[in-house]
């Protein structure tokens, strides 16, 4: 599809056209060519915790519905692994339970929980067998606190992906957090215009009334880096602010929010009381889930600041986001322009998810 590669410099750029977020053939390609080569949040809470255990998890259900398997060894290193067996495909593992090796229940295939191939009966005259295609395929995955992501085949490496971000989140005590609420909404939009509303604070006067109360406008700030942005939230005078140390990049500014956004579809954002989540995950050309977490640090502050209401603005950039999917299916709207001045984080996702539709090499 042509009129994908949008322009470098914002001034003279245009969206992307309207068909992105309605053509089904368009949402099927995103699918592959963008979930199934990014990082995706996959689990928010270790399901295997113990030594010598393995659990099923389906990375992004009803989109990618990839089935894999959290295995720990008995020394107690974990391992993300391919849920399939390496024979003809069986169903290794449906619920999460305590064993010493993998077994297959069709034709008694056998892996260690490292994934190696261990055993298989009735193949001793089978030839060049068994080779490392026979091992059960390893999964990229990372962690950041209780967080474990993890990518099919992702296009970078976890270090570049969160690129300037891990210097701007070395504060956080990632470690000593967990996961303390989880919310799932639906919205009946699709994830890309879910993405593009929350990339810029243009919409936050018009849309958000109890944010503009506690955020500075003018003072609002975005910076791109190669997978992602950053949106810094200075907050008004009296503003619940961010402890941030005299070593971060923002130190002195009247820091409330910092929302980062890594492509195509995972959002951080840091409040005085701690970070929340929005894990987009598509569910149809149409129809997206926001895994909704939130992961407190300081419980005496949760009701203060612009993180306090988080429920309030979602409900109100959902019924935002919905408007205008019913708007983009207009066959008179095909494609918009950017303020140069407060879509710099939109622009900038256009052209990463532009560019990822082209480029099948990646
Ligand atoms: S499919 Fe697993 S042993 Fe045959
Ligand atoms: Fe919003």
């Amino acid at each position: 599809m042509k009129d994908l590669r949008i322009a470098e410099d914002i001034r003279d750029a245009s969206t992307l056209p309207a068909d992105i977020y309605r053509d089904p053939e368009l949402y099927r390609q995103q699918v592959e060519r963008v979930f199934a080569r990014s990082w995706q949040l996959a689990s928010w809470n270790d399901p295997t915790p113990e030594r010598e255990t393995a659990a099923p998890l389906t990375l992004l259900p009803r989109c990618l519905d990839e089935p894999l398997l959290v295995t720990h060894d008995a020394s107690g290193t974990r391992h993300l692994l391919s849920n399939v067996c390496t024979h003809r495909g069986n169903m290794l593992v449906d619920t999460a339970c305590t064993m010493r090796s993998i077994r297959c229940r069709y034709h008694g295939r056998r892996f260690g929980l490292d994934g190696r191939f261990a055993h298989m009966p009735e193949f001793e005259e089978a030839r060049g067998f068994p080779s490392p295609t026979d091992d059960l395929p390893r999964v990229p995955s990372a962690r950041l606190g209780p967080l474990l992501f993890a990518g099919i085949r992702p296009a970078q490496s976890f270090e570049s992906w969160l690129g300037p971000l891990a210097e701007r989140f070395a504060f956080v005590p990632w470690d000593r957090l967990k996961v303390d609420e989880e919310r799932h909404y639906e919205v009946d939009a699709h994830w890309a215009l879910y993405c593009d509303n929350y990339l810029e604070g243009f919409h936050i006067p018009f849309v958000h009334a109890s944010l503009a109360d506690g955020l500075d406008y003018g003072e609002y700030s975005t910076e791109t880096f190669e997978w992602g942005s950053l949106q810094v939230g200075i907050g008004k005078e009296g503003e619940d602010l961010l402890d941030l140390p005299a070593s971060h990049p923002d130190h002195g500014r009247n820091v409330a929010a910092l929302y980062a956004f890594l492509f195509p579809s995972t959002m951080i954002n840091v409040y005085g009381w701690g970070v929340s989540i929005n894990a987009v995950q598509p569910l149809g050309p149409n129809r997206t889930r926001i895994v909704f977490l939130s992961l407190v640090s300081d419980a005496s502050r949760r009701s203060r600041g612009v993180g306090a209401d988080l429920h309030r603005v979602e409900m109100e950039d959902e019924a935002i986001v919905e408007s205008v999917q019913r708007g983009v299916r207009s066959r008179l709207y095909h494609r918009g322009r950017f303020s140069p001045s407060r879509e710099i984080g939109v622009h900038h996702f256009h052209r990463l998810l532009g560019r990822s539709m082209i480029d099948e090499e990646r």
